[in-house]
């Protein structure tokens, strides 16, 4: 195996250019300040769709349902930095004012199968193309997407939340191809996909009722145990689907 291969971003001795994309999400601040904590820092860019400055990061607009928004995006972080050593996208949606998960056939409809596709899979998947030029593995670049265990097809048990399911299940299969892709051409490369557990935010807050205390975590906890995971991955695990215990999930 060549060094590239066995590379981590714990083991990079220079300091890390960053990209987080949700960045005002609840997962996606606490990541971003758990990226701030872990590691050495030499460009930080918090992506979201106000632009606002995350902790330490810059602010860059993002809309992940815009072309024109995410070439923009693409763009900026490429007039800022030849290349970037890690992205999270934190980006996701469950729900909106006139948007529920699905319990049941009877309530799926077109706008709102298209709005969970386009913000949990066609977006993000256009983002990559967009950064495409800026991955160059020196000696590594990882790509981290916060997916979703209900996105595993063999572990859908409960049924429900159509759409939400099947927009993470389609972005862990596009992941799962660029990652292939990526192995031969663009080698140090790691895409990982990670369950952060049930976490505490807006997104998790009208369906935590039901749920034991012991199994919902902060997202300061969830970002500690992903970003010391993200820290560890080699090249050769690219592809993989991982809950925040480090644990692989079947897709
Ligand atoms: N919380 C959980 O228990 C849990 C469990 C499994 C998976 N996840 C996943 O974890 C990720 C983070 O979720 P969260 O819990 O932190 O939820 P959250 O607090 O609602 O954050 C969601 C983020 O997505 C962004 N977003 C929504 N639509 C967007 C768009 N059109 N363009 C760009 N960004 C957009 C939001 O941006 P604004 O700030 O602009 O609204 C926000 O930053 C999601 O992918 C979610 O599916 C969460």
């Amino acid at each position: 195996m060549n060094d590239q291969v066995e590379a981590n971003l714990a083991a990079v001795e220079r300091p890390l250019r960053v990209a987080v994309l949700g960045a005002t999400g609840g997962i996606g601040r606490a990541m971003t300040a758990a990226v701030e904590d872990r590691f050495d820092l030499d460009a930080l860019y918090t992506l979201s769709r106000s632009g606002e400055s995350v902790a330490s990061g810059e602010g860059i607009e993002l809309d992940l349902t815009e072309d024109a928004s995410i070439e923009a995006a693409g763009n900026a972080l490429a007039a800022r930095v030849d290349g970037l050593d890690l992205v999270i996208n934190c980006a996701g949606l469950l729900h909106a004012t006139d948007m529920a998960p699905e319990k049941s056939l009877s309530a799926l409809r077109r706008a709102n199968m298209e709005q969970a596709f386009e913000v949990n899979c066609m977006g993000p998947m256009l983002f990559m193309r967009a950064i495409e030029p800026l991955v160059r593995p020196d000696p590594l670049a990882v790509m981290a997407h916060i997916s979703a265990r209900v996105g595993s097809i063999s572990d859908n048990r409960l049924g429900g939340w159509y759409s939400y399911r099947a927009s993470k299940a389609a972005l862990n299969m596009m992941l799962k191809t660029l990652s292939i892709e990526w192995a031969r051409r663009r080698q140090g490369s790691v895409i990982a996909m990670f369950q952060p557990g049930t976490v505490e935010t807006d997104l998790s807050a009208p369906f935590l009722s039901g749920q034991k205390p012991e199994n919902i975590q902060s997202p300061a906890a969830s970002a500690r145990h992903l970003v010391g995971i993200l820290a560890a991955l080699t090249p050769h695990q690219t592809g993989a689907f991982l809950d925040w215990r480090g644990e692989t999930i079947d897709f």
